[in-house]
């Protein structure tokens, strides 16, 4: 049997992580380009592309690429073209697969922003893939209480419960809520999930607070008073906060909310990047009394 080139590899795991046809890099090369149009290439396509609608928008970049760029003009294998007609009629939304080397985390989520009354927890954020990317590579230490906030789909919780950390996965909104208990359990993961709106549900006992991209709203002294109770229940807990930097002065406002903690933030080591997204910088930041 042939090894599967790398570039293959990747648009597998891109395939599974949903990412947009806009955004999908199939080859880096002309070499690469001129072996995905060989058979064997196109049958590794075939061993993971179910009907879907995301498979028939996705089918139909790389029909388009082919005729660009395949100079014979050869076909497409057959195969290719049944998972496609079939995509055709599919109402099929498969849960979308991030894949951290030896960890895959299956969510499902949508892609519109702003689903059900307003929450922005439907989908997985960029600065979401970027925490769960730096907690894989600095795993957290077993037997640590980990409390994430504003969980959205779970990625982070159940990335950390897979990793071993005994997790409670929060957010403000019920839904999203049910969603995040839904996706634990589609990960076989046993994850308590729990209501934790900012400001008004009480605070509960964390070694380490997980939060990503939740600080883009305007007020945000109820996060801050919701971090200000959960370090008060545990002196010694530690918050650590992706920031997607749309703006800086929006996290610069937050940060001022917490007059009495110290703030630092982690230096950017250069890790391989394991997921795909594209985004503004993500910042991290460790919070401590
Ligand atoms: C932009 S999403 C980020 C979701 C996830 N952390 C990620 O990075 O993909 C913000 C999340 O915070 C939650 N949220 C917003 N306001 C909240 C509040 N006042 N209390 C608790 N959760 C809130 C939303 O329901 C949503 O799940």
């Amino acid at each position: 049997m042939e090894t599967v080139p790398d570039f293959l590899q990747k648009i597998k795991q891109q395939y599974l992580q949903q990412v947009s046809p806009n955004h999908f890099q199939w080859v880096t090369s002309d070499n690469e380009w001129s072996i995905l149009v060989e058979p064997f290439a196109q049958a590794y396509l075939c061993e993971f592309l179910r009907p879907s609608i995301y498979t028939k928008l996705l089918l139909k970049s790389y029909f388009r690429l082919l005729d660009k760029y395949n100079q014979d003009h050869a076909e497409p294998v057959e195969t290719l073209f049944y998972i496609y007609i079939e995509s055709l009629s599919s109402r099929e939304i498969p849960p979308v697969q991030y894949t951290l080397c030896d960890y895959s985390v299956r969510v499902y989520e949508s892609q519109n922003v702003l689903l059900r009354e307003g929450t922005t927890g439907a989908r997985t954020w960029e600065a979401g893939m970027a925490l769960a990317e730096l907690l894989y590579h600095n795993p957290i230490n077993p037997g640590t209480r980990v409390v994430e906030l504003g969980a959205g789909t779970g990625l982070v919780s159940i990335l950390c419960s897979k990793m071993g950390a005994s997790v409670l996965a929060t957010d403000g909104d019920n839904n999203v809520c049910q969603g995040i208990k839904r996706n634990a359990h589609l990960n076989g993961c046993d994850i308590p999930v729990q209501r934790l709106l900012w400001g008004v549900d009480p605070p509960v006992y964390a070694d380490l607070v997980l939060a990503s991209d939740v600080t883009y709203e305007g007020d945000l002294r109820c996060l801050a008073t919701t971090m200000n109770d959960l370090i008060t229940v545990n002196p010694c807990c530690k918050i650590l906060l992706a920031a997607t930097l749309r703006r800086q002065e929006t996290i610069d406002n937050f940060l001022r909310l917490l007059p009495n903690f110290h703030v630092r933030v982690l230096t950017n080591k250069k890790y391989a990047k394991l997921l795909y997204y594209d985004s503004p910088p993500v910042v991290f930041y460790e919070i401590f009394r």
